[in-house]
C-alpha cells in the first residue's frame, strides 16, 4: 500500500473506532512482504486500540495472536504463490505457453466478479474454474484438470488477488 494510502487508512480505522462497537482489520497483500502482519497493520492496531475502545482491542489481540489466523494466512499465501508460479508454468500445457504468454496479469483484474457467465454457446453458465479448464485445453493444448484438483485453487487464488 502506497505510503499516503496508509496513513489516511490508519486515520480512518481511529475515527471508525470511536463509533463502533466492533471492527476487525483485514489485509489482502499481493505483494510478497514477510511481515506479518503488516507494519501497517500493527500502527492502525494501536491506533483503534487507544480509541479506548475494549472489544476492538480484543479483537485486534486475537487477530495477532491467534495461530489458527496465522496459519489461514500463511496457506493463503502459499496458495496464491503456487497460483502465480502456475501461471507462468508452461508445463500446464503442450504448446510451450502459459497463462502469462497471453494474459499479462493486470488483464484477469476482478475477472471472477464476471462468474458465473453465460456462455451463449453451451447455452448455460459456466464458472471461472470451468473457464480455466477450457483455456488448458483449447488454448494451450493441455490436460484437463480434475474435478477439485488443487492447482484450480491455487490458480484461482492467485487470480483472486488481482485488484
Ligand atoms: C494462447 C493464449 C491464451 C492462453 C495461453 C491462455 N489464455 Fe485465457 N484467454 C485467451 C483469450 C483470447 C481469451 C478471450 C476469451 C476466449 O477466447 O474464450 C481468454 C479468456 C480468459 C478468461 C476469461 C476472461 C473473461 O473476461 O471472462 C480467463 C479467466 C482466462 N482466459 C484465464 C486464463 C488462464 C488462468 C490461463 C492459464 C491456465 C489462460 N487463460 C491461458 C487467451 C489465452
Amino acid at each position: 500500500m502506497a505510503g499516503g494510502a496508509a496513513v489516511l487508512l490508519m486515520q480512518v480505522s481511529q475515527t471508525i473506532a470511536k463509533h463502533m462497537p466492533d471492527c476487525e482489520i483485514i489485509e489482502l497483500h499481493h505483494d510478497k512482504k514477510l511481515d506479518a502482519p503488516s507494519g501497517t497493520a500493527i500502527r492502525t492496531a494501536d491506533l483503534i486500540t487507544e480509541a479506548d475502545n475494549e472489544h476492538v482491542a480484543r479483537a485486534i489481540a486475537k487477530i495477532l495472536d491467534d495461530p489458527n489466523a496465522l496459519a489461514a494466512r500463511n496457506a493463503w499465501r502459499e496458495a496464491v504463490d503456487r497460483g502465480e508460479a502456475l501461471f507462468n508454468d508452461t508445463k500446464l500445457g503442450a504448446t510451450g505457453k502459459s497463462c502469462a504468454s497471453c494474459h499479462s496479469a493486470s488483464s484477469l483484474r476482478n475477472v471472477e466478479d464476471a462468474y458465473p457467465k453465460f456462455d451463449p454457446v453451451r447455452k448455460r453458465f459456466v464458472d471461472l474454474n470451468e473457464a480455466i479448464n477450457y483455456m488448458i485445453q483449447e488454448r494451450m493444448k493441455g490436460t484437463p484438470l480434475p474435478p477439485n484438483d488443487q492447482r484450480y485453487f491455487d490458480l484461482l487464488a492467485y487470480i483472486k488477488t488481482l485488484k
